[in-house]
């Protein structure tokens, strides 16, 4: 049996650093449970003493997860945080405090302003202080991939002589090679006391585009946790991709000397639903679960693969669960076809939320001859999306053409169900829409970003919106909305960035932060 290792998910923390993928609770429990169903071993459910909100999010997937996953909060080394994310843990039956500091010489110097004695004293402080609440404790040494090798060593067996379980040692700006990396990992596992009785983790960022070859290396190298996001989101250009890491591993897990216990079938569909919630389109040539992952352009290449799969597919796409079914759906498929169809792409749902869904799905196939997995899964998020929403489109109607000026006239439902009508013109329909949006909602902003794709193939396909806008306070908030009718996925998309931004507001008001 080759040796197990543990996949560390962090795109609910790190993956939520990205700009424009923050999310609220509801959205990341609906991750949390696909990141279960993949069996993810850890998850890494946010920073609780950073905001009322991932304080919420971590205590409610603690909730969520019982015992199938270690669930994981994030404190930097002091007490305040460390006593926050214990009290966050309380629901989980598993939970982990990972705690750390800046370990490289900018950050000992110009970032903590700590000398290497006083770091290692902060860090056996704050791991001491961890153990007193929770048995499993996760020490990283910030900007390891840069430290001071003598000095890494040094902190990383104080901390483990303090009762760390687990040593992350993370390259946090991807600066190395990953041979180097792979090699910094093997003189720390043949130099630290103790290291061969704690979980070797390692956090690796993509800022060269290497990320996942770092971790590979280390994994080589002796490491027996990697920590990933889904679709490599994260700071900067993101960290480690899961996929990516968990089919390499899958491929030469022999030479590796390792596995994971990740559902591999169900890698495209953590993809999109991560896409779909942040709001951050996967690149089509992204490997393992990218549009084209699978796809073959050239007559040589669809001629090598129609007599041989293998010519040019190292993956069977069905081993990541992409290449789909070809079963779809229409308006005359009944309940139990959709409820089938819904259950293989993950989704289940109570009976009452089910007719609900059901009659979505109505509303769609009426207008489409064919409804396709995609167009199901834009179903869900868009109900996902209005669920929660402190304003709700009930009509928008516009008139526009040549040589007409366009007008929109737009119903919106605030969160007691009131009717708020308004008017106006725009320089173009969408512009109208949103003036109108504004006028009703009233809450300053930006729209940087406007983007439309089909969702899925011919004239008739759904269409979504993807619009981003950014605060009086300078965040990002992505907004995204679907329907046939590319005006009203332009409204919803609009009005659902909106309600991203007041939620926040409401979390943390911007005088607060
Ligand atoms: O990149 C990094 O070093 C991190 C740590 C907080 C683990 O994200
Ligand atoms: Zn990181």
């Amino acid at each position: 049996m080759t040796r197990k290792i543990a996949i560390f998910d962090t795109t609910l923390r790190d993956g939520e650093q990205s700009p424009g993928a923050s999310m609220n609770t509801t959205e990341k429990l609906v991750i949390a449970e696909e990141l279960v169903k993949l069996g993810v071993d850890v998850i890494e459910a946010g920073f609780p003493a950073s905001s009322p909100g991932d304080f919420t999010s971590v205590l409610e997937i603690g909730r969520l997860a019982g015992d199938r996953a270690v669930v994981c909060g994030l404190t930097r080394a002091v007490d305040a945080d460390i006593e926050r994310a214990a009290e966050a843990l309380k629901t989980a039956k598993r939970p982990r405090i990972h705690t750390g500091l800046g370990v490289s010489p900018s950050h000992l110097k110009e970032k903590l302003r700590l000398t290497e004695d006083e770091a290692v004293e902060r860090a056996v402080h704050a791991v001491k202080l961890a153990r007193s609440f929770v048995d499993d404790v996760e020490f990283y040494a910030e900007d390891a991939g840069r430290a001071d090798e003598d000095f890494l060593a040094r902190i990383c067996e104080a901390a483990i002589a303090a009762g760390a379980t687990v040593v992350n040692i993370p390259d946090t700006t991807g600066y190395n090679l990953p041979w180097d990396f792979g090699q910094r990992i093997a003189r720390l596992r043949n130099r630290v006391k103790g290291i061969e009785d704690v979980t070797l983790s390692v956090h690796t960022h993509n800022d060269l585009g290497m990320a996942t070859a770092l971790a590979l290396e280390a994994v080589k190298a002796g490491a027996t946790q990697v920590e990933c996001t889904i679709n490599g989101l994260g700071e900067r250009a993101g960290n480690t991709a899961l996929e990516e890491v968990v089919m390499a591993i899958r491929m030469h897990g022999a030479e590796l000397d390792a596995h994971t216990d990740i559902d591999t079938r169900r890698l495209t569909q953590a993809s999109r639903l991560v896409s779909s919630i942040t709001g951050i389109a996967v690149q089509p040539n992204k490997a393992i679960v990218g549009a084209n992952a699978f796809a073959h352009s050239s007559g040589i290449h669809q001629d090598g693969v129609l007599k041989a799969r293998e010519t040019y597919e190292i993956i069977n796409p069905e081993d990541v669960g992409a290449g789909g079914s070809q079963i779809v759906l229409s308006a005359r498929s009944g309940h139990a076809a959709l409820r089938h169809r819904m259950a293989d792409l993950g989704y289940s749902f109570e009976d009452a939320e089910f007719e609900d869904i059901y009659d979505s799905f109505l509303e769609v196939a009426d207008k489409k001859r064919l409804v396709y997995d995609e167009d199901l899964v834009a179903i869900v998020n868009e109900r996902k999306r209005t669920e929660t929403a402190l304003w709700r489109l009930a009509a928008v109607q516009v008139s526009c053409g040549f040589p007409l000026t366009p007008t929109a006239t737009i119903t919106l439902l605030d969160e007691k169900g009131k009717e708020h009508k308004e008017a106006a013109w725009g320089n173009g329909p969408v512009d109208a829409v949103y003036k109108v949006v504004d006028k009703v909602v009233g809450v300053k902003n930006d729209l940087s970003e406007f983007s439309v794709k089909a969702i899925t193939r011919g004239i008739d396909a759904l269409g979504e919106v993807t619009v981003r806008v950014i605060s009086e306070d300078g965040r990002v908030f992505v907004g995204r909305g679907s329907d046939n009718d590319i005006i009203v996925s332009s409204t919803r998309a609009y009005l659902n960035a909106l309600n991203r931004l007041l939620a926040a507001e409401r979390e943390q008001p911007i005088e607060q932060r």
